[in-house]
């Protein structure tokens, strides 16, 4: 199960995204907003929180350029965001990175590739490589 959530300048794609996981059969929650003005840091904070207490494997987060939801959720341990703006970014967002949310923004990608890179970003596992691993370890570290 994955989770996702927008503000009110991310809201249309990601209503666009949901339609597209749900043919593409990837079970997903909308964690809101609803279309309404919002503030972007406290749906940052719900979708991530819910994924480090473990309720969602991995969550996407739309707001306008995907910038201000990365940094709000990079602020929480544990979570590795990963704004994408193309499919090589979103592949070794997963690859070397392990990055369990991924951030768009609604206002500067388009519908089309926005899904691809949604889907490359859920298609692709984690390398497991020595390095990569460790250098996690290194981010886990700066977040005691
Ligand atoms: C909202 O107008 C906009 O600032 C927000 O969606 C996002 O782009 C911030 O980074």
């Amino acid at each position: 199960m994955i989770a996702i959530a927008s503000d009110h300048a991310g809201y249309a794609l990601k209503g666009m995204l949901i339609d597209h996981l749900k043919e593409r059969g990837v079970p997903v929650e909308d964690l809101g907003c609803g279309g309404e003005p919002v503030d972007y840091p406290l749906y940052a904070d719900k979708l991530c929180r819910a994924i480090v207490e473990g309720k969602y494997e991995r969550g996407i987060l739309v707001c306008g350029t995907g910038i201000g939801m990365s940094i709000a959720a990079n602020k929480i341990p544990g979570i590795r965001a990963a704004l994408c703006g193309d499919c090589f970014s979103a592949e070794m967002s997963r690859q070397h990175n392990d990055a369990n949310v991924l951030c768009l923004g609604g206002r500067v990608v388009g519908p089309e590739l926005a899904k691809r890179i949604v889907d490359t970003y859920l298609d692709t596992g984690f390398s497991n490589g020595e390095s990569h691993i460790r250098r996690i370890g290194q981010i886990r570290d700066l977040e005691k």
